[in-house]
């Protein structure tokens, strides 16, 4: 793999970081050095197969990034964007490699989580998209396929549900952080791991979602009609979920926060695979 970006300092600290932290290590405990630092936009992309822009969340500067992009790779590279929200359409809009560009938008932190979103601009190619996420599967990552662009995808719109109703309960004096927290981290948030919301409806009945959804039909109802609205993020309600939140850290770092995280995380993607879903892996 190399890397590039327009800042050297910023390209410096991503391969030292690989190789501290995340390089694989061979029999003898070595760290592989995968990553290299290329000069040039053009040096990086040269002879790649697959290209992962992550360059600033900018349509101008996007546009600016694919123009170049799209000259400087082989024909036959896919040129897939980190972008968090801007539509593949407007950014490839009027490019002749339109049909090999895509998003491929990562998961915060991406180097321990596995899924990955794909989406299709108007012009992406159907071969793209196929090699996008055989690709993406090849390097042990866990892509899905979004049938059309909405803006946050599906994972930023499933985050943004839970966080407006848990500032709205924060807000509204129901609960503490902490509280609120731990009904994820202690409660909803184990399942979340394994099954999603389907899933979950499924499992929550004998009788399956089919149950579920009529036997609890109108409290379900009641209480999605009664979610609170999107909170105003003024100032002052920022500093409170800022003093809030800094009561969570109990003094550790935030390095030391996301280095407990990532193990974590890593833990629970090992069990997930020695205990694979009975129906299609056990
Ligand atoms: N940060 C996240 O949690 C996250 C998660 C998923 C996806 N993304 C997406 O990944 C992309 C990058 O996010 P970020 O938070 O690292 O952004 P950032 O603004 O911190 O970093 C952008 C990088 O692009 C470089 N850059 C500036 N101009 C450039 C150019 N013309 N060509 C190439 N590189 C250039 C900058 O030097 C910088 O290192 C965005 O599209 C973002 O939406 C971010």
């Amino acid at each position: 793999v190399r890397a590039w970006d327009p800042d050297s300092g910023v390209l410096e600290q991503a391969i030292s970081w690989h190789e501290h932290d995340l390089a694989a290590e061979d029999d003898s405990g070595t760290r592989v050095r995968s990553l290299t630092a290329a000069a040039s936009l053009e040096q990086a992309v040269g002879d790649a197969d697959y290209v992962q822009e992550s360059g600033p969340e900018r349509l101008d500067v996007k546009r600016e990034i694919y123009a170049l992009l799209d000259r400087a790779a082989p024909d036959a590279a896919v040129l897939a964007s980190s972008t968090s929200a801007i539509d593949m359409s407007s950014i490839a809009q009027g490019l002749a490699g339109a049909p090999r560009c895509i998003v491929a938008h990562p998961v915060n932190p991406p180097h321990v989580v596995p899924v990955v979103e794909v989406c299709a601009g108007q012009a992406t190619s159907q071969d793209t998209v196929l090699r996008t996420m055989g690709f993406l599967r090849e390097v042990g990552q866990s892509p899905l396929l979004l049938a059309r662009y909405i803006p946050g995808f599906v994972v930023n719109r499933l985050q943004m549900a839970l966080l407006r109703e848990a500032l709205s309960l924060l807000d509204g004096g129901v609960a503490s952080a902490d509280a609120i927290d731990a009904a994820v981290r202690d409660g909803l948030g184990l399942r979340w791991a394994i099954m999603g919301p389907f899933a979950v409806a499924n499992t929550n009945a004998d009788g399956g979602a089919r149950e579920y959804l009529t036997r609890y039909g109108p409290s379900i109802t009641y209480l999605m009609g009664d979610l609170g609205a999107s909170p105003v993020l003024d100032a002052a309600f920022i500093e409170r979920v800022g003093r809030a939140t800094d009561a969570l850290e109990h003094g550790a770092s935030r390095t030391d926060l996301r280095e407990w995280r990532d193990r974590l995380v890593r833990g629970i993607v090992a069990l997930k695979a020695d205990d694979p879903h009975p129906g299609t892996g056990g």
